[in-house]
């Protein structure tokens, strides 16, 4: 039951709308001026305002944006007696719901109150369930993956191509099985084709297939990777790699769904989702003729594009806790816990590798900490102790554009180095083959450099 009122100064007109609403099973109010009328739906909750134009007191238009602001925020359905084309303008541009004759039928009348019943109806419901994702292997709640997971929501629901772009590791294969494994197509295969390792001459026959006899070395029917497919997701893995003859038959493949095998006289059905995934600036590989348009067009009805590690610090130690169980895991080791330096060197490297290379890093200092039951800064490469150090130096040197760089850059490099091989030392307790095999420098070098900053192996 919905409540309304009308602002009218046609009595008569004021009397039916009243029956028909009331009879309709609402209840319904009505006011033969401007003023009281805007009274009225000042102090009381109206859902639906029939407003006339034409009011002794005014034009009824000067006050739509008042019964708009109205706390129950009602809809506004004009009537009047002359239908304008300027004042319809004008009413809808404002927001008003429709714009109806009150020479119109009951049944016209009613049909504008009916579907705002409805649509009132509709805002007040809660918004649907949600329901979960699996996200076997995705670990971030940062705002950048935050969207990055809404947007796979919306992909796993809808049978749209998806076009995956983002920096090498970021994530873009995982995401890609995600969006399979969350859609309606996730009992039938997720099939990988790695554009950028097909042979140039057998990408058509592993694509569409090939008959027997097809070419020299065809000895049996081979059904092509499309057709494997079919009724589930083909992943396009470096999209921007797929050779530009093979991008057109491509193109003919997405838009009709049936291709034909190489040396094969029949099409070929496959019904597959399609979803690529690419580092590379595909409008810039436009521009120079090395990708198709209308390609990029087909593939992308919804991009995601994945945030670098670097631009989600927040989520690196959620990350590495992660990948170490299942590194320790995979190893037999009982897990291992990180120092704190540790958490602070991961968090302050950039990672230009992304979550793979960060994946690696623990992996590799995993297998340095032997049966050492933490994690630390000695057990990483060495490259991202350096970077990290640089880093937290450089954050103790002035350094953004107001205040001047007022250190020599070879004492800073000096002195990171000094650090560094003072915590080596500290580290490996003195041992000079553990520094050597750590740092990745040869015997001599390592006894110039602790001669250099006079360090020795007690310090
Ligand atoms: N959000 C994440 N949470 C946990 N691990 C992740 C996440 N994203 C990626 N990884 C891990 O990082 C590694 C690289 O991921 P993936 O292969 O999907 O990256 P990619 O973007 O396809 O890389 P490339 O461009 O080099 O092909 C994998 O080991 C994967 O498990
Ligand atoms: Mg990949």
């Amino acid at each position: 039951m919905a409540n309304i009122l009308i602002i009218d100064d046609d009595l008569e007109m004021c009397l039916v709308l009243t029956t028909l609403v009331e009879r309709a099973g609402h209840t319904g109010r009505y006011c033969l001026t401007l003023e009281q009328g805007l009274k009225e739906a000042i102090d009381n909750p109206f859902d639906i305002v029939f407003l006339d134009i034409n009011m002794p007191d005014g034009s009824g238009l000067e006050i739509l944006s008042n019964l708009q602001q109205t706390p129950s925020n009602p809809e506004v359905i004009i009537i009047t007696g002359h239908v304008d084309i300027d004042s319809a303008e004008i009413a809808l541009k404002n927001g008003a719901w429709d714009y109806i004759q009150k020479s119109a039928s009951p049944k016209e009348l009613m049909l504008p109150l009916q579907r705002v019943i409805k649509y009132r109806e509709g805002i007040k419901q809660p918004p649907p369930v949600k329901i979960a994702l699996r996200l076997d292997g995705i670990i971030g709640s940062s705002p950048p993956m935050k969207s990055c997971l809404d947007l796979l929501a919306q992909a796993s629901n809808l049978p749209v191509n998806v076009l995956i772009t983002g920096e090498t590791g970021t994530g873009k294969e995982v995401f890609a099985k995600a969006i399979h494994n969350n859609s309606s197509r996730s009992h039938r295969r997720f099939i990988v084709v790695d554009c950028a390792a097909l042979p140039e001459k057998l990408v058509e026959s592993i694509l569409f297939g090939h008959e027997k006899g097809a070419f020299t070395g065809a000895d049996s029917v081979q059904e092509g990777l499309i057709k494997e497919a079919d009724g589930g997701t083909l992943f396009l893995d470096e999209v921007g790699e797929l050779p530009l003859s093979v991008q057109k038959s491509f193109l003919r493949v997405l838009q009709e769904r049936c291709f034909r095998p190489v040396g094969g006289n029949k099409e070929v059905k496959s019904d597959f989702r399609i979803i690529a995934a690419t580092n590379q600036d595909l409008d810039k590989m436009i521009k120079k003729n090395r990708f198709r348009k209308d390609l990029l067009y087909r593939l992308k009805s919804l991009g995601v594009h994945l945030p670098s590690l670097k631009d989600r610090c927040e989520d690196i130690i959620d990350i590495a806790i992660y990948h170490v169980k299942i590194i320790c895991d995979r190893y037999k080791l009982g897990t291992k816990g990180f120092s704190p330096d540790f958490v602070d060197t991961l968090k302050l490297f950039p990672w230009p590798g992304n979550v793979r290379e960060l994946v690696h890093s623990l992996e590799t200092a995993i297998n340095a900490s032997g049966n050492s039951p933490t994690l630390m800064p000695i057990h990483l490469p060495t490259n991202i102790r350096l970077e990290s150090m640089r880093a937290t130096l450089g954050k103790k040197i002035p350094n953004d554009s107001q205040t001047p760089v007022m250190t020599n850059y070879r004492d800073m490099i000096n002195s990171t180095e000094k650090e560094y091989f003072k915590n080596l030392l500290s580290s490996t307790r003195g041992d000079i083959k553990k520094c050597c095999g750590i740092s990745g420098l040869s015997r001599s070098r390592v006894y110039d450099i602790l001669k250099k900053h006079h360090l020795s192996k007690q310090s």
